[in-house]
């Protein structure tokens, strides 16, 4: 089966069968979700639907949703590590549980995928201070397993909240026990018990059932969602590979053209370095097409890391040539369907590659030098070894990496310490974790009084930046917290101090109105034929939510927002500045 038929029987089949609605998948950057950088699990757009906000397309959804994790980048390569993956999912929004769920994932994965249910081996929550054992999942699965004339003794594992729990996706929110599905992909059945499938090759995690009754909270508790939901999660890639018998997913349909066309380019054949530049060059393409461009800070640092990284391994490969765009062209012609954003972004995401590659080149030769400068004090004071910060010093100011470093000091008879680098290269990590945790901590998924306002005021700001700059302006990036708002949007000249003090206006103006705030469905066809704003990343046909201020503005959203803008009082922008190519910044508060 191709994943792409796999994408289409997965969501026809909670459709017709359980009667689902499909929803589209968000960008991989969540929309006003401040307490994370990417959507790393299709969670994220739902949370507000999942602490009991009612969903626009009812209490039953499914969903194919394009994710991001960068935790494990230093694995990719393997057989199975990604980045960027699709997700397909079915929701329960205070409707069906466990029980239905279970017997749900039993009936696709045994009846649509003709998988084999006496290869399959599952997992439950075992209990702890936080929440009980989960034993009506246990006797769900003794029941499905029981239907299909398999005996359930030895097939379900108890584990601890490392493996058997999800969420919140931030510090705080929608979260609950799960319980996973692996099949046993082995030769010899007698072996199974001397094994756990959560940490042996011989099983594939396929899907993960999340069963979202808690809520935590800032002071670490789990208090009772006012609904139970249930979340799910199947990996397409690792289920492509699968039914196709293959032992990873690079052996696929889903990765063998840009494989290929890597392998074309290359004079040497390095397994690992073609699959990091597969799986780093498509998360990039899917970035792009989401208007991330690379930078230094945030979602920018990490597709910047993405790029060079494939670039530096196209090096290994021997790949003489500007490379990164033909490989992301592959990208762009194979995912079209169904992702025709990358089609109509085609020209953005080429641009954005080459400039990113010619960057990375002069950073290249800039570091060069400075390693020479670094090399002539060294033979001066006859020292043999690089210290870990002069090589950190490299990496970090001129983004030269760790292993040219290793190879141009090899070639002049130096060591380089590299455990001191990656002392330094720690500490520097850690410290921007830090700042990470702090910047992301709290926003819209905890529903404040305070966030809540700023992201009405964010509309307002929305539409006076278009009144003042023109229609070119669209949203970019929205980073709210309790203190500020940060907005980024569209626009490819610095702004005077007229312009700023123009939007301030009319921002303090329609606030001085008191207009009200009032909340619509519609189909994404009439919300745009009313000339509303927002991300029209949605078919036409979905019903989405749409807030109006009175009648300034008008805005595809999922919420929430105060009702009256008089509760805002002052708006005052603090800062503005670029945040990326054709981007700029504007962070702003509301006068307490
Ligand atoms: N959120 C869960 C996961 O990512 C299920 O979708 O595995």
């Amino acid at each position: 089966m191709l994943a792409k038929e796999l994408r289409r029987k997965y969501i026809e089949f909670f459709v017709k069968k359980y009667g689902h609605k499909e929803i589209d998948g968000s960008p991989l950057i969540p929309e006003n979700d401040p307490t994370v950088l990417f959507t790393t699990a299709g969670m994220h757009p739902l949370v507000p639907y999942l602490l009991g906000e009612p969903h626009p397309e009812g209490k039953r959804l499914v969903d194919c949703q394009k994710c991001l994790r960068t935790d494990d980048i230093d694995e990719v390569g393997d057989d199975t590590h990604l980045t960027f993956f699709e997700m397909l999912g079915n929701w329960s929004l205070g409707d069906y549980f466990k029980e239905e769920a279970i017997n749900m994932s039993m009936e696709f994965l045994v009846e649509e995928l003709k998988l084999d249910p006496r290869r399959l081996y599952v997992s439950v929550f075992n209990g702890d201070e936080d929440a009980p054992k989960d034993e009506c999942s246990i006797r769900c699965w003794e029941e499905v397993f029981k239907k299909k004339g398999v005996d359930s003794s030895g097939r379900i594992f108890m584990y601890t909240k490392k493996e058997n729990w999800w969420g919140p996706a931030g510090t705080t929110g929608p979260c609950g026990p799960c319980t996973e599905m692996y099949y046993f992909v082995g030769d010899d059945f007698s072996v199974i018990g001397d094994y756990h499938p959560a940490n042996s090759d011989l099983f594939v995690e396929i899907w993960n059932d999340v069963f979202m009754e808690y809520n935590k909270k800032e002071d670490g508790r789990f208090d009772k969602l006012i609904q139970n939901n249930v979340d799910t999660g199947l990996g397409l890639e690792r289920v492509t590979a699968l039914l196709q018998k293959k032992k990873s997913h690079y052996d696929t349909e889903l990765f063998s053209n840009i494989i290929n066309k890597i392998k074309e380019l290359s004079t040497n054949d390095i397994k690992g370095s073609i699959r990091i530049i597969a799986d780093h060059l498509r998360a990039a393409t899917f970035l792009l097409c989401d208007k991330i461009t690379p930078s230094n800070v945030d979602q920018g640092y990490i597709l910047r890391r993405l790029i060079r990284r494939a670039i530096r391994h196209g090096h290994k490969l021997g790949i003489e040539k500007r490379f990164t765009h033909i490989i992301s062209e592959i990208v762009i012609n194979d995912y079209k369907d169904p992702y025709i954003a990358l089609l109509e972004n085609k020209d953005f995401i080429i641009e954005q590659l080459q400039q990113e590659e010619q960057k990375f080149f002069e950073a290249l030769k800039h570091g060069e030098k400075e390693f020479r400068k670094l090399l002539s004090k060294l033979i001066e004071t006859e020292r043999k070894v690089l210290s870990g910060e002069e090589s950190f010093y490299l990496y970090e100011t001129y983004g030269f990496p760790i292993e040219i470093t290793q190879e141009l000091a090899k070639e002049n008879g130096i060591d380089v310490d590299i455990e001191g680098f990656k002392e330094s290269y720690k500490r520097h990590q850690d410290l921007s974790r830090k700042g990470a945790e702090h910047k992301f901590r709290g926003g819209l998924s905890d529903n404040t009084v305070e966030t809540t306002k700023l992201h009405t005021a964010t509309h307002l700001l929305h539409k006076a930046l278009r009144m003042v700059l023109g229609d070119h302006v669209e949203q970019r990036g929205s980073n709210i917290t309790a203190e500020r708002l940060r907005f980024d949007f569209s626009h490819d000249a610095k702004l005077t101090p007229d312009q700023l003090k123009e939007v301030e206006e009319i921002v303090n103006d329609v606030i001085a109105r008191a207009l009200p705030v009032d909340v619509q469905e519609m189909t994404v066809d009439e919300a745009k034929s009313r000339g509303a704003i927002g991300l029209f990343e949605h078919k036409y046909s979905e019903k989405v939510k749409v807030y109006s201020i009175g009648d300034f503005s008008m805005e595809i959203c999922g919420g929430p927002h105060i009702k009256n803008t008089k509760e805002l009082k002052k708006f005052r922008i603090l800062k503005e500045q670029s945040s990326s190519a054709g981007v700029r910044r504007i962070k702003a508060v509301i006068e307490k």
